[in-house]
């Protein structure tokens, strides 16, 4: 990304790149060989260091965590002076700009909040940090850094003016992170936390909905902007990473607005904490928010970094189909039917028997867990043939030798154009 946003590159950030992306592999694969290591009681005392510490989200030993902080510490460092040319410019961007730079810089530092307990923390304590890493990573600066990051492409690809974008980030980042820093407490309601903790836990993560609303229409106001202008400059070359945009929008008012609403007052949490109402937000807004972006990510990398023949847009309209049909169709047919009847029997008779096995080897439960198969399946198809895709941009079968597409440029030009002009 900062390539795109100050047109070039510093010496020997490809060097730092490849070793970050080394340290990357080397962190995951060696936390979680340590986890399985540690679950089969292979690691002794050395078990918090190296093995599982047993908290959701931040399960890895404390020595991965450290090398894991470091490298977003490095990764943060590369950002910088991959900016600082952009910085010093002091254009109209320079306020966008600087958003980005925060929004990188909250990252690595809240990562760290989940090195503030030991191993022999109170459990309360624990969870008290552990939600400064989850949650304000996901519903704070992460939000903050997509929004920054795709006003941005979006302006380069001119599809949003950058006075209108800046505009649209500083609110949104404002109300993002008034609602979420507070909000953070929609965890602790019932963690032994004093009563103020509730009231404020839940009114100020009832407002997070209100960015996540305003950010949907904006997206559908910008594709409708663009198709009005179709006859122009349609970006033809950038349709389906824009696409994956827009999924990020509609998942993250979805899967984080409607679906983490349902389970976020304090009285529906009462009953439906932990049930599968949980997993139904949990995978719409993670894989839906920061997946797609992920993925729309990579497209729009991999298209910037090898212009030339345009791609075939078949497979890529495939995979993006059916990747975000498939996950609604999970949520839809199982989880989403699971976590209600849930609720039913956790109101009843209460959480003890909404999460039994009893209960859920009763009647329908099973037909509804196997129902699964039917999203699931759909999403694996739809994840392969974008690493088909992916792959046939090195080997060559994903390209349309009938189009061409010039660098700096955002459509697609038919052959012929090109070879009667500049070749
Ligand atoms: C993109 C943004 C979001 C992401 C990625 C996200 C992700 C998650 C995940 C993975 C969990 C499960 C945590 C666990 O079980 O340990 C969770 C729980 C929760 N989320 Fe979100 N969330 C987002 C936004 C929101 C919003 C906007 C709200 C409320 C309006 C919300 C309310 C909740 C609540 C109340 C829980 C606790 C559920 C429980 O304890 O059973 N989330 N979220
Ligand atoms: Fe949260």
């Amino acid at each position: 990304m900062a390539p795109a946003i100050s047109g070039g590159e510093p010496k020997g950030q490809r060097l730092g790149v490849n070793l970050l992306f080394g340290a990357l592999l080397f962190v995951v694969v060696g936390s979680l060989a340590g986890e399985w290591m540690s679950i089969q009681h292979k690691l002794g005392n050395l078990w918090f260091w190296f093995g599982t510490q047993g908290y959701e989200y931040v399960d890895l030993g404390r020595f991965w965590q450290i090398l894991l902080f470091l490298g977003l510490t490095f990764w943060l460092w590369l950002m910088w002076r991959a900016l600082k040319p952009a910085l010093a410019k002091r254009d109209h961007s320079h306020s966008l700009l600087l958003m980005f730079l925060l929004a990188s810089v909250a990252i690595p530092l809240f990562y760290a909040a989940g090195l503030m307990y030991g191993q022999r923390s109170n459990l309360v304590t624990v969870e008290y940090w552990r939600w400064w890493v989850v949650h304000l990573w996901v519903e704070g600066f992460f939000e903050v850094f997509a929004t920054v990051v795709i006003a941005f492409l979006l302006t380069r690809l001119k599809l949003l003016s950058l006075p209108t974008a800046t505009r649209a980030v500083m609110f949104s980042t404002a109300v993002f992170l008034s609602g979420g820093i507070i909000g953070t407490f929609h965890h602790l309601y019932f963690a032994g936390t004093p009563n103020i903790v509730l009231g404020l836990g839940s009114v100020f993560s009832a407002l997070e909905v209100v960015p996540l609303v305003l950010i949907g229409f904006e997206a559908w106001e910008n594709i409708r902007l663009a198709r009005a202008r179709e006859q122009h400059v349609w970006v033809t070359a950038y349709k389906w990473p824009i696409y994956f945009f827009v999924a990020v929008a509609f998942w993250n008012f979805v899967g984080a607005g409607l679906f983490g609403f349902l389970i976020n007052p304090p009285i529906a949490l009462y009953y439906m904490q932990g049930l599968n109402t949980t997993p139904l937000h949990g995978h719409t807004a993670l894989f839906g928010v920061y997946g797609m972006l992920g993925l729309g990510l990579m497209l729009f990398c991999l298209r910037a970094l090898r212009p030339g023949q345009a791609w075939k847009n078949g497979p890529l309209a495939f995979a993006f189909w059916t990747i975000n049909g498939g996950l609604a169709a999970m949520v839809v047919f199982s989880l989403l039917p699971i976590g209600l009847m849930q609720t039913w029997a956790s109101v009843e008779y209460g959480t003890w028997y909404a999460r039994s096995a009893e209960f859920l080897h009763s009647g329908h439960m099973n037909e509804l867990r196997w129902m699964r198969m039917i999203g699931d399946t759909i999403f694996a198809v739809g994840a392969l043939v974008l690493g088909w895709f992916v792959l046939g941009l090195l080997t060559g079968h994903s390209y349309d030798k009938r189009g061409y597409v010039v660098e700096g440029e955002w459509e697609v030009r038919s052959r012929e154009t090109v070879i009667g002009g500049r070749h």
